[in-house]
């Protein structure tokens, strides 16, 4: 349930029954239980324009406030706050709704927007590492969000697969063996022995100069060399994709060699556009107020990466019809993207009320500060760390005896892979961050573990009572109530997430929630023996836990981390 815009609703009422002249304006949540379940604080802003004291303004709107159905008592507080509660009533039956529908009651949006969120893209020639963790999450909770809020999502993995070393590399391979599989076993080998050869061996550094021209001119035997190449490659990343639980298909391969024949008309209708120039034998576009200019084509003919991203851009406004692009790259091509963004405006490739959007992310850092890099200072490949968060959940998993081999494997995939995207998903995206195993893989504080945890011991609340959760929700004491706004908070929470791209308001969210849910569940126990509470209490706080457990599963199965039953 949109709570704000309802609540934002009843004060705009009463400004005009005030006859007070007002914008649009909004509450914000209470910073204290005492402060009540939301305040107003735009008294304070309006006192000089309509030259009132504050407090009298609040007044007025208080006078003026419709205080049946959905609020249930305001207050005036300090130079003019207003401090309002919800009515009981009201939050009771929202929650009802929200635990009996299949999605919260939470609204598919009534004008969804086409959104392509673009993310992951990995470079072909190298084994997924570390760098790619932050894109690939990121994206996809991005996805999974705009999705569940109704939006038309288009995943799109732009891939780099195209570009001079792949003659090298496609070279090597057909040295190696035409199968392939052997010798692509570990990218990272066979990049680095491709580059040995190159290096040492001139006959093949000519054959592999060669095989650039070939393949950029279609030839067969080239492109199929390259296409296996790239097959084998892909393969690579979608296991690491399976691994992590992130919705990435081939589908969704929309690689940069895609738009190589469109480079061309890139060019030339830029030129009509009359935005080239010719600086020091290459074409480039000059933008306003940059020094560096953008450049499209070098003097030997080749395109660049901003060509490419030109192409897709184009590709994406027109042939995806896309109202909002968010591109879900490191924060170190901000100046990448701000250029292609504005040649692309100024171009027309794309109309000026398309959103593009860089969601940048900061870089993975290790306990020292610096870049996560391996003992030697190589970089971390993906897939061995993912191996490694799996190993050490098994450590985490409580009284291993009443499990199978098996179920072992599969809990720990699901704590451990929890644990490294959440630790990712939960802070600012901007911010750099130290990767810390102890601190992700713990059972206190903001992590995964705890929220799983607390989605566990619902479970065995239920296990316990044995018997259908359907009863009434009633509120009862201030700690229900403040759980079940909390609850309510859900839907307006998702839509900021989505607005912003922070998959981080979403896990404060739930750690908030499952933090409150754990203190009323203390304070207000349902299945302990000799408890004195009625039928109808027990079967509300029962109630109130179910939803509780279920916005905790969709809250995580959004950032693309399952829940499991028992822990
Ligand atoms: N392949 C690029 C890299 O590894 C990322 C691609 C991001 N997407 C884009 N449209 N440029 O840096």
């Amino acid at each position: 349930m949109k709570l704000k815009s309802q609540i934002n609703h009843v004060i705009e009422n009463a400004f005009s029954k005030a006859g007070i002249p007002h914008k649009a304006m909004s509450v914000s949540e209470a910073t204290k239980a005492e402060f009540g379940d939301y305040q107003f604080n735009g008294a304070m802003a309006l006192s000089k324009k309509l030259g009132k004291n504050p407090r009298e303004i609040a007044n007025d709107i208080i006078n003026h406030l419709d205080v049946t159905g959905l609020l249930s008592k305001v207050e005036i507080a300090g130079p003019g706050f207003i401090n309002i509660w919800l009515n009981p009533l009201f939050v009771a039956s929202e929650c009802q709704l929200a635990v009996e529908s299949e999605r919260l009651n939470i609204a598919q949006r009534e004008n969804p927007s086409k959104v392509v969120v673009d993310y992951s893209g990995p470079n072909m020639a190298k084994q997924m590492h570390v760098g790619h963790l932050r894109s690939t999450i990121i994206g996809d909770t991005l996805a999974n969000l705009l999705h569940f809020l109704g939006d038309e999502v288009t995943r799109q993995n732009h891939i780099g697969d195209w570009g001079t070393q792949f003659g090298m590399l496609i070279a090597y391979l057909e040295m190696k063996d035409e199968d392939g599989s052997v010798s692509l076993k570990n990218l990272e080998i066979f990049y680095k022995d491709a580059k040995a050869e190159f290096d040492a061996n001139p006959k093949f550094a000519d054959k592999a100069r060669e095989y650039v021209v070939k393949i950029q001119s279609g030839d067969a035997h080239c492109l199929t060399l390259w296409q296996k190449f790239i097959d084998i490659s892909l393969g690579h990343c979608e296991e690491v994709y399976h691994k992590l639980n992130v919705n990435l298909s081939r589908k969704d391969v929309r690689a940069e060699s895609f738009y190589n024949d469109d480079l061309s008309h890139v060019v030339s209708d830029l030129e009509k556009a009359g935005l080239l120039t010719q600086s020091q034998g290459a074409k480039c576009v000059f933008l306003e107020g940059d020094e560096i200019p953008v450049i499209i084509q070098k003097g030997d003919g080749g395109y660049l990466y901003a060509t490419t991203d030109l192409a897709a851009l184009r590709f994406r406004a027109k042939n995806l019809e896309a109202d909002r692009i968010c591109y879900v790259v490191d924060a170190r091509q901000a100046g990448h993207f701000k250029q292609v963004f504005k040649v692309a405006k100024n171009a027309h490739f794309v109309d000026e009320k398309v959103k593009l959007e860089h969601i940048a992310f900061g870089t993975m850092m290790d306990k020292g500060g610096k870049p996560f890099k391996t003992r030697d200072g190589g970089t971390i490949k993906l897939i061995d760390l993912l191996d490694e968060a799996v190993n050490k959940a098994k450590d985490t998993i409580n009284n291993k005896e009443q499990y199978t081999q098996e179920e072992i494997d599969a809990l720990a995939k699901i704590i451990g892979i929890g644990a490294v995207k959440y630790a990712d998903l939960s802070i600012n995206r901007e911010s750099n961050y130290i990767f810390n195993w102890d601190k992700m893989l713990s059972f206190e504080g903001n992590t995964s573990l705890y929220m799983q945890y607390a989605y566990a011991r619902i479970q065995s609340i239920f296990r316990k009572y044995n018997a259908p959760i359907n009863g009434k929700i009633i509120i009862g004491d201030a700690l229900e109530h403040h759980l079940a706004v909390m609850l309510l908070r859900f839907e307006d929470m998702l839509n900021r997430t989505a607005i912003d791209a922070s998959p981080n308001q979403l896990s404060t969210y739930l750690y908030e929630l499952a933090t409150l849910f754990m203190r009323f569940y203390e304070q207000n126990p349902i299945l302990k023996e000799g408890i004195n509470i009625t039928e109808e209490t027990k079967e509300s706080r029962l109630a109130l836990a179910n939803l509780t457990a279920k916005t905790i599963k969709q809250g995580l199965d959004i950032l693309g981390i399952e829940v499991v039953d028992k822990l």
